[in-house]
């Protein structure tokens, strides 16, 4: 059966590589994205895809986008929901320099949207018999790895991701769906820019591996790209 895979942030970066790669593998793929007459690559995959990759607009701090998705899935089961989107946020700023209001936009992506997201499309999930949820989280967000100090809003918005994640892992366990935290690696891209150590390709390839192998047994806990556990 074919599997359907949910994705947000799908215009570029990491989530535009998750596209391209479960489109290969032959899903059906719903691709989240803020602006989709400007997510032009996008929009060409979906054209080639025999109707297998379906754009909607979703910016997923607006729950009435969220309802959008889940008013567009109509009902249909949900195998695996990568949730991608994130920013990083004001770079550089130290202890007494920090914007509340910009910090809070960054929780509102990287840490908040994930789970309502996870929780709106749970019937969708449920009907899976056997989903997976990703967060893409970063080894910043590990509290035992931080020797650098700084990036006190991603790191932040990241560890409170990986607490939520945590909590729905032991909650939908009893509804038969997986949580995976994972870390993309250092990956070049918008975000992870030009000095980045790997590209979009060995990432996801690492990352479609590690939510292949996620089971009960596995669920809710923290994994980078290459399959090795994250300490908290
Ligand atoms: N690159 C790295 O080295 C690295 C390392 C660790 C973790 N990560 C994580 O990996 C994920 C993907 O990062 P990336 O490197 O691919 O970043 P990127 O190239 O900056 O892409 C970020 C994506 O998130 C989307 N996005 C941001 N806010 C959104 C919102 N409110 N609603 C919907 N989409 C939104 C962006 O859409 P727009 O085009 O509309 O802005 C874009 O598609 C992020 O969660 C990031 O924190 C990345």
């Amino acid at each position: 059966m074919t599997k359907t895979v949910v994705i947000t942030g799908a215009n570029r970066g990491i989530g535009l590589e998750f596209v391209r790669q479960y489109l290969a593998d032959g899903c059906k793929v719903v691709a989240g994205c803020r602006d989709p007459e400007r997510a032009t690559t996008l929009t060409g995959l979906a054209n080639e895809s025999d109707g297998r990759l379906q754009v909607i607009k979703l910016d997923v701090t607006d729950s009435a986008s969220i309802a959008g998705l889940v008013d567009s899935l109509d009902g249909q089961s949900v195998d695996l929901l990568i949730n991608n989107a994130g920013v990083y946020g004001p770079k550089g700023a130290g202890i007494g320099a920090l914007a509340t209001e910009a910090w809070l936009d960054v929780f509102a992506t990287n840490s908040i949207a994930p789970v309502q997201l996870t929780g709106a499309l749970l019937p969708n999930l449920k009907a899976s018999g056997g989903a997976r949820v990703v967060g893409i989280s970063s080894r910043m967000g590990s509290i035992a790895d931080n020797t650098s100090g700084g990036a006190y809003v991603y790191r932040s918005s990241k560890a409170a991701l990986n607490a939520a994640f945590a909590s729905a892992a032991i909650d939908l366990r009893e509804h038969g769906v997986c949580i995976g935290i994972l870390h993309p690696g250092w990956v070049e891209t918008d975000m992870g820019g030009a000095n980045a150590l790997i590209d979009t390709s060995t990432s996801v390839t690492g990352m479609r591996r590690v939510i292949a192998n996620l089971d009960m047994a596995k669920t809710g806990g923290f994994f980078s790209y290459d399959g090795s556990v994250i300490p908290w």
